[in-house]
């Protein structure tokens, strides 16, 4: 008898981009988390389930057992830090950059700069380890208006394309991380469902492999 795996995804650019490579290992889901108000996703698969949380959620899902597996950007696994789930994959997906980024015609800036972020633990992090004291102020999106308004000196925030930052007069200083998605798994889970889990990490492997064109 297989076991029941659950897997905890967020809605959006991660759901869209995890889909081929689930299909590759031969998971379908049966709801459209953009249509359906379902949170536990059914499969085509009797022993798959999909768990459509925050995206900021992920870790905390995997690490307590109430997922099996996940996939969360690395910025959300750095923010949640410490090593409570395993990492297997780099899925090579929603990859972006997080930048600290200021406005481009800016004041003189203070000896204290203040930051605006939802990163707050991976911008204290940083700038600790320049020794700057900075003054950080937790935001819950929508970074970019901060030096617009004067709330912060800078922001850090996620850089793709560089669109959001130029529609708002800003640009990027400085690079912190390159970020990706990551396949995360509980630490129980890799021991007590193994064989199934290796399976199913094994066929993703294949699947971004594949995309890279290894
Ligand atoms: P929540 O609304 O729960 O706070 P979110 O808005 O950050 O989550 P998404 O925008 O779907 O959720 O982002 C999910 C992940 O995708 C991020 O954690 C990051 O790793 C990556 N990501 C975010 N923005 C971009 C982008 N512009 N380009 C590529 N990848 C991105
Ligand atoms: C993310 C991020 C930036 C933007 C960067 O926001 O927070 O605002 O992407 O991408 P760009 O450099 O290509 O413009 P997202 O689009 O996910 O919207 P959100 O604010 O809902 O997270």
């Amino acid at each position: 008898m297989q076991e029941t795996l659950t897997i905890a995804l967020s809605k959006g650019r991660i759901f869209k981009e995890t889909l081929p490579l689930l299909a590759h290992a031969g998971i379908v889901p049966i709801d459209d988390p953009e249509t359906s108000r379902k949170l536990i996703l059914d499969t085509n698969r009797e022993d798959v389930k999909l768990v459509i949380i925050r995206a900021t959620d992920v870790p905390t899902y995997v690490e307590y057992g109430a997922a099996d597996l996940g996939v969360a950007g690395k910025d959300v696994l750095m923010e949640h830090g410490g090593d409570s789930v395993y990492e297997p994959l780099d899925l090579n997906i929603a990859r972006c950059k997080l930048m600290v980024a200021g406005a481009k015609n800016r004041p003189e800036t203070p000896a204290r700069l203040r930051i605006a972020t939802k990163f707050v633990n991976s911008t204290r992090r940083y700038y600790a380890e320049q020794g700057k004291q900075v003054e950080i102020i937790k935001l819950y999106g929508s970074m970019e208006l901060a030096p617009l308004v004067g709330l912060a000196d800078y922001i850090v925030d996620l850089v793709d394309t560089g669109n959001t930052l130029k529609a708002n007069g800003l640009e990027p200083l400085e690079h912190i991380a390159d970020v990706s998605s990551r396949l995360v798994v509980n630490k129980a889970s890799m021991k007590m469902k193994h064989r199934q889990v290796k399976k199913l990490i094994d066929l993703i492997a294949e699947a971004v492999n594949e995309r890279r064109g290894v």
